[in-house]
């Protein structure tokens, strides 16, 4: 195996076996990446290389949109993968959210493009990360697996564990923050699950205590390996575009693991001379969970060669602790304050040239209801992205020719709460579920009409 894990502070540079089960640096207490002897691998000469899989129904590593670019996540034999057939999601160029985002739809090579992560088996981008976490807790005969949720991580955990019946699983959860859609798939997939008595940043804290004092398998984003698997996205988008790369890559930020593997995956691809160029990365944080946005755009916290100034990090969160502030967000799964990849995320956007924004509910929810109305549907959160691009474009950052690719993290039915309220036109839900929350129009609502049950008066209410 010529892989290893690596520290990423480059002052410290510590390099550990992919046998070891890290989240972090023995050494310095800094996250760690998956690095490679690419010398001594088989590398791909292109991108198209990857297409010659494309014809090969039979081997479900080819079938599987993570597997099929194992060469540049070599750190499992084949054997060892644990697959159930994830990534297989597409890109679809949106002329009607394009519209709405403010993009020259007449433009033949640009435009908005939608990555539709939803389509994954539990719903939503986790299970490119938890099918190479599932491989490597496989890889060292993990018996139990753990992770804190704000809902798909456990939704996703807990199918690789009920299909494959490779490790027993316990999900911990925020009290109450966590969308039903997602808190039914991992009770129906069997998966233990604690409530515990807090938010998502306490649930987090817990399961990397509990992990590391009973020797269990943990696969929240600060596992290395879960970011392989995340890189595959940007494969399948390039895939998509013909191999040529978009000028825009924008994504919703809560843990910050897609934005740093993303910028991981440019990274690699560069320096393997597989592409030519790099994207510009928008990460997009909602308003009521700001932290990447506050620390790099309004205190110019940058990634510094991998030394980020950690006296304005600490004072932040410091500041936010005396201050009592919570994540507060209606787009749950990123309702997130204290984002454990921050300082992978700096550097991707180093790399990335890239550029944080903040949207608010009311942004997200009819940003949402324009991708439902234009596409497949998403759940509240992926929606930052879109909403995200709309301001980068008002905003003249992004150009109405750009090629710009909105990743939607998860499927619409989530969430469906919020968005029945949205569309509901029933003023006492809209006010209990998205008042309460400073929601205040539904401007693209679609209400259902209330008819009697009579065939003249239904044909009436047809639309014309
Ligand atoms: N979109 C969705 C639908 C998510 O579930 C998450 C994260 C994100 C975006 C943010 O991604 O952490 O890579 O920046 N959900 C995690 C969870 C935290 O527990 O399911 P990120």
């Amino acid at each position: 195996m010529h892989a290893y894990q690596h520290c990423i502070n480059p002052l410290c540079g510590a390099t550990f076996d992919v046998a070891d089960v890290l989240t972090s640096c023995p050494d310095c207490g800094n996250l760690l990446d998956i690095d490679y002897d690419w010398d001594k691998l088989p590398v791909p000469k292109s991108m198209r290389d990857f297409e010659a899989r494309w014809s090969n129904r039979r081997n479900p590593l080819d079938v599987s949109g993570v597997w099929r670019f194992r060469d540049l996540l070599p750190f499992a034999r084949d054997e060892d993968i644990v697959t159930i057939g994830e990534g297989q999601t597409i890109l679809q160029r949106s002329e009607a959210v394009g519209r709405y985002v403010g993009m020259n739809t007449a433009a033949s090579t640009g435009g908005l493009y939608l990555q539709y992560e939803g389509l994954n088996p539990s719903g939503s981008f986790k299970d490119n990360g938890m099918t190479a976490a599932s491989t490597h807790a496989h890889m060292v005969g993990a018996k139990m697996a753990a992770c804190a949720s704000t809902g798909n991580t456990s939704a996703s955990l807990a199918i690789y564990a009920s299909t494959k019946q490779l490790f027993k699983v316990v999900v911990f959860v925020g009290s109450g923050k966590i969308a039903y859609g997602k808190l039914s798939q991992a009770l129906d997939y069997n998966a233990q699950t604690l409530q515990v008595l807090g938010d998502f940043d306490d649930a987090l804290n817990r399961v990397r205590e509990v992990s590391g004092e009973c020797g269990i398998y943990l696969c929240n984003s600060v596992n290395p390996f879960r970011l392989e698997g995340q890189k595959t996205i940007m494969y399948r988008v390039l895939e998509s575009l013909n191999w040529e790369v978009p000028d825009w890559i924008v994504v919703p930020g809560g843990n910050l693991g897609n934005s740093s593997s993303f910028g991981k995956a440019f990274g690699e691809l560069m320096r393997l001379g597989l592409i030519d160029r790099i994207p510009r990365l928008a990460v997009i944080n909602a308003a009521g969970a700001n932290t990447l946005y506050q620390l790099v755009e309004e205190r110019n916290v940058a990634w510094n060669a991998g030394q980020p100034d950690d006296d304005i990090i600490d004072t932040f969160y410091a500041d936010m602790d005396r201050d009592n502030r919570k994540a507060s967000t209606l787009a749950s799964a990123i309702e997130i304050n204290r984002p454990v990849n921050l300082k992978k995320c700096l550097r991707a956007i180093e790399l990335c040239d890239g550029i944080v924004r903040d949207v608010t509910d009311q942004e997200m929810l009819d940003a949402k209801a324009q991708v439902g109305a234009g596409g497949f549907g998403c759940e509240p959160a992926s929606a930052a992205s879109v909403a995200g691009a709309k301001k980068l474009r008002a905003e003249g950052i992004i150009a109405p020719s750009d090629r710009v690719v909105c990743i939607l993290t998860g499927h619409q039915l989530k969430d469906p709460d919020a968005t029945v309220a949205y569309h509901s036109g029933d003023k006492a839900l809209f006010e209990a579920k998205l008042g309460t929350r400073g929601v205040e129009t539904a401007a693209y609502a679609n209400s259902p009409t209330v008819v009697e049950n009579n065939l003249q008066k239904i044909i009436e209410a047809l639309k014309a």
